[in-house]
């Protein structure tokens, strides 16, 4: 079985700081693996050079079966980041147009893969508003949006849910554990307990 994830003997250091020392990590196809520590703790640092983002000092992570860093392999994860990264100007729709675009999902695909993204995180009927209007629970949803457009293999999500209500957290993990029940691979970051039970 070809590993969603396989992080050995990471290390990393920021000036004297050492803020990774000799992770390792394995993250098998169909599982939720929670990375839970205080703010500071080294989560982001870890998934950034899980995807690439930035180069450990020593170790290795192969994704997929792909040694990273690795562009095309970028395709198949689907990164929330910690802030979120949109464009404020634009409508939600809009966003994940564009970047159901970036992902070169099949133009006549787009609207259904919006659908089902948009839905999963309770905004469509907030899509044709900019999202320079939406409140910061609402931004974090349209990140989430945006993962799932792809119908990645792994999903990494940082903080994913920080400025989220109950109900909607709890929707959340009920769409996380049927991504996971169909072989999808998910890492989770969180500094609440509750998501790490
Ligand atoms: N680019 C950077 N330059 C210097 N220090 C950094 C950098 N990125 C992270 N750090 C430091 O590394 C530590 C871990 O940060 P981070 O991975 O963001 O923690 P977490 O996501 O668990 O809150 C913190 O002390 C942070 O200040
Ligand atoms: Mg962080």
């Amino acid at each position: 079985m070809v590993l969603a994830v396989d992080a050995v003997n990471i290390n990393k250091s920021f000036g004297n700081q050492i803020v990774l020392n000799n992770i390792n990590l394995q993250v098998q196809p169909g599982k939720i693996v929670g990375l839970i520590g205080p703010s500071g703790a080294g989560k982001t640092t870890l998934v950034k050079i899980i995807m690439g983002m930035d180069a450990p000092d020593s170790g290795t992570v192969t994704v997929l079966g792909k040694s990273m860093p690795n562009r095309q392999n970028l395709a198949h994860i689907g990164f929330m980041a910690q802030s979120d990264a949109l464009y404020e100007l634009l409508t939600g729709r809009e966003n994940l147009t564009f970047f159901a675009k970036l992902f070169k999902i099949a133009t006549k695909e787009i609207p259904a893969r919006i659908e089902y993204a948009a839905g999963t995180v309770n905004l469509l009927e907030f899509l044709d508003r900019p999202v320079s209007n939406y409140s910061g629970g609402m931004q974090r949803r349209l990140s989430l949006a945006l993962t799932l457009l792809a119908d990645p293999d792994l999903l990494i999500l940082d903080e994913p849910t920080v400025g989220i209500d109950p109900e909607l957290r709890q929707q959340i993990w009920q769409e996380l554990n049927r991504l996971k029940a169909n072989g999808k691979a998910i890492i989770i970051t969180t500094h609440v307990m509750e998501d790490a039970a």
